[in-house]
């Protein structure tokens, strides 16, 4: 244990090594005992290949026009997934370490993740129902306009924004699936299903760091997540677009449709928070200075107000004609 009084944010990432190790073999799977895509897609070397895809085909043409623009903007979240990895690479502090728990931590996240685009995009190609041009178009845009987080390279914040971020696509995902059930697509319903699962898990271990940060640094730590929640989470993939469109344009449609099919809702947006603040015991939380306390009772305040202001928002009714989708 180190004292908080001594710890710099880079002792703290530092001394955090053995426990990313072990979280990393907890909540990280071996390629071993990974799902492929290839294991819930149809399986082109197979003469029931084609049969497969019609299959394939008729269920996705009774899916909803919301589903679908969920689903696209889902995959192109996904795909800019380079931009997620060279994010964590310039946190301040990691170890560089290639052969260190942190650096491993990254490269075999990323690895999981990367299995998600893949599914999803290879799915949408067969359904027939997309513009795939118009789909890579959109995610060629994202990776190269990148994001801004306003985490500014903090290990704290970046962590705060992760816990966070993983477990909205938890959510996202898991509802997706929900749907693409009810619509009559189990195959989909599976596939988003493990999505959801892999994203659990991601978003259990960067929970865990920030309850470790929590032990040896409360006062940073909780005016690092005061700070994050004061500026609001942003999603990753805020900047979407499609050609011809504005910067960040196509998100806020995306984002419509998934309030509206209820993949993604304000009220998701509290009940994160308040998973949040219960995980870290924020209520309890000792070693606070007077800055720390006020930061705490902000956060401790914020649910609440949240949730007045999300019960006066209406659903999002505009319609929008994605380019995506054929
Ligand atoms: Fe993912
Ligand atoms: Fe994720």
């Amino acid at each position: 244990m180190i004292t908080a009084a001594l710890a710099s944010r880079g002792e703290v990432i530092k001394w955090m090594e053995d426990f990313v190790a072990e979280k990393m073999s907890e909540f990280l799977k071996s390629v071993e005992d990974s799902w492929q895509p290839a294991d819930l897609l149809p399986d082109a070397t197979l003469d029931s290949f084609f049969d497969e895809i019609k299959d394939l085909r008729e269920r996705a043409r009774d899916l909803s026009y919301d589903l679908m623009a969920v689903l696209v903007g889902d995959t192109i979240t996904e795909e800019a997934l380079p931009t997620y990895e060279s994010w964590l690479m310039t946190i301040d502090g990691l170890p560089q370490d290639p052969n260190g728990p942190w650096m491993k931590w990254n490269r075999a996240w990323t690895a999981e993740e990367n299995r998600h685009g893949d599914a999803l995009n290879r799915y949408l190609y067969l359904s027939g129902r997309i513009n795939m041009r118009e789909m890579e178009a959109s995610t060629q845009y994202l990776i190269a306009d990148g994001f801004d987080l306003q985490t500014d390279s903090d290990p704290y914040r970046s962590f705060v924004y992760t816990s966070f971020q993983e477990t909205a696509t938890n959510i996202s995902h898991r509802r997706v699936a929900q749907i693409a059930k009810k619509q009559g697509d189990n195959q989909l319903a599976k596939l988003c299903g493990h999505v959801a699962a892999d994203e659990a898990r991601h978003a259990k271990a960067y929970k865990a760091f920030v309850g470790k940060i929590f032990e040896a640094d409360p006062n940073e730590m909780m005016l690092a997540f005061e700070d994050m929640m004061r500026k609001k989470i942003v999603m990753p993939a805020h900047y979407m677009r499609e050609l011809g469109v504005d910067l960040g344009k196509t998100f806020g449609h995306f984002t419509d449709a998934a309030q509206r099919i209820g993949v993604y809702t304000s009220a998701d947006y509290t009940d994160i928070l308040d998973g949040l603040i219960a995980e870290w015991k924020i209520e309890t939380l000792t070693g606070l200075n007077e800055a720390g306390e006020r930061a705490r009772d902000y956060v401790m305040a914020l649910p609440a107000r949240l949730k007045r202001v999300a019960d006066r928002m209406k659903a999002p009714s505009l319609e929008y004609k994605f380019r995506w989708i054929a």
